[in-house]
C-alpha cells in the first residue's frame, strides 16, 4: 500500500502515521523527521536545510528529492509506505510520480486531513516531543501532559520544536496554502484524493482513516501478502 498523507502543519499527519505503521506494518516516511535528523547529525543536507526549516519555508526540492530517493530505495519500503509531509509542491508530486512509475508501483491514495485553523494553532502550541524516541505529545491532551517522556528509560524532558514558535507557524501555514494545498486538486483530478475530517479526537480520526484505507484494493493485496 503506497499512500500520501497531506494536510496543514499540526493537522495530525505524524500522529496518525504512527498508528498506521502499527496497523498495516508498512513504514512511515516523514520528510520533516528525515530533515530534522539530518540537521541534528550535521550532514551536508542538514546544514543546507536548516535555515529554510527555521524560517518556516520549504527546503529546496533538490535536497528533499535526494532524501526521498534514498529512503524509498530501502528494503522496508518494498511492501509499501506512508508518505508524511511529501510531496509538498507540484514539482515534488511530478517527481514522485515519475519515480514510482519507473518501478511500476504507483500511489494508491492521497488522504487530505481537514482541520480548522483555530484547532491547528492550539495543537501546535501544545506540541512537545521526546528528544530520545521522537514520540509526539500534546500538553492539552489528558494522556500527554507530562513534561517528561514516559517511554524512555531516562525519562528526558519533552521539547518544543523551534519552528513551532508563533511567527514561524504563521509562515508555514501560508506556505501550505500557496504551495501544498493546490495538490489536493492535482490528486483529485487523478482520482486518488480522499478527504477526511481530522478535527475530532485522535482515536476517532484513526477509525475514519483506517476505514478509508481498508476500502482500497491495495489493503486486500497487503493482507494477502502478509
Ligand atoms: P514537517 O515536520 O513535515 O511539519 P508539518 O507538515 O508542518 O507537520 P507537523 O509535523 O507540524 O504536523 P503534523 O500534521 O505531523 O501533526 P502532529 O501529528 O505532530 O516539516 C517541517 C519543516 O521541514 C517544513 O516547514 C519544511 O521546512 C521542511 N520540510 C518537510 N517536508 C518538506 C518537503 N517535502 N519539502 C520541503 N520542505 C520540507 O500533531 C500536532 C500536535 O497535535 C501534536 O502535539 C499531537 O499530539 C496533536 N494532535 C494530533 N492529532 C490530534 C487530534 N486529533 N486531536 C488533538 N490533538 C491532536
Amino acid at each position: 500500500m503506497r499512500i500520501v498523507l497531506m494536510g496543514a502543519p499540526g493537522s495530525g499527519k505524524g500522529t496518525q502515521s504512527q498508528r498506521l505503521v502499527e496497523h498495516f506494518g508498512i513504514p512511515q516516511i516523514s520528510t520533516g523527521d528525515l530533515l530534522r535528523s539530518a540537521v541534528a547529525r550535521g550532514t551536508e543536507y542538514g546544514l543546507r536545510a536548516k535555515a529554510a526549516m527555521d524560517s518556516g519555508q520549504l527546503v529546496v526540492d533538490e535536497i528533499v528529492l535526494g532524501i526521498i530517493h534514498e529512503r524509498l530505495a530501502e528494503k522496508d519500503a518494498a511492501r509499501g509506505f506512508i508518505l508524511d509531509g511529501f510531496p509538498r509542491n507540484l514539482a515534488q508530486a511530478n517527481e514522485l510520480s515519475k519515480l514510482l512509475q519507473s518501478i511500476g508501483a504507483p500511489l494508491d491514495a492521497v488522504v487530505l486531513f481537514e482541520v480548522d485553523y483555530a484547532e491547528i494553532i492550539k495543537r501546535i502550541s501544545g506540541r512537545r516531543s521526546c528528544p530520545g524516541c521522537g514520540r509526539v505529545f500534546n500538553v492539552y491532551s489528558t494522556d500527554g501532559g507530562a513534561p517528561r517522556c514516559d517511554r524512555c528509560a531516562d525519562k528526558p524532558l519533552l521539547l518544543q520544536r523551534k519552528d513551532d514558535e508563533e511567527e514561524t507557524v504563521r509562515k508555514r501555514l501560508d506556505v501550505y496554502e500557496q504551495q501544498t494545498r493546490p495538490l489536493a486538486k492535482h490528486y483529485g483530478d487523478k482520482g486518488l484524493l480522499r478527504v477526511i475530517n481530522a478535527q475530532d479526537s485522535v482515536d476517532e480520526v484513526t477509525k475514519r482513516l483506517i476505514a478509508v484505507l481498508e476500502s482500497l484494493p491495495a489493503a486486500k493485496r497487503l493482507a494477502a501478502a502478509s
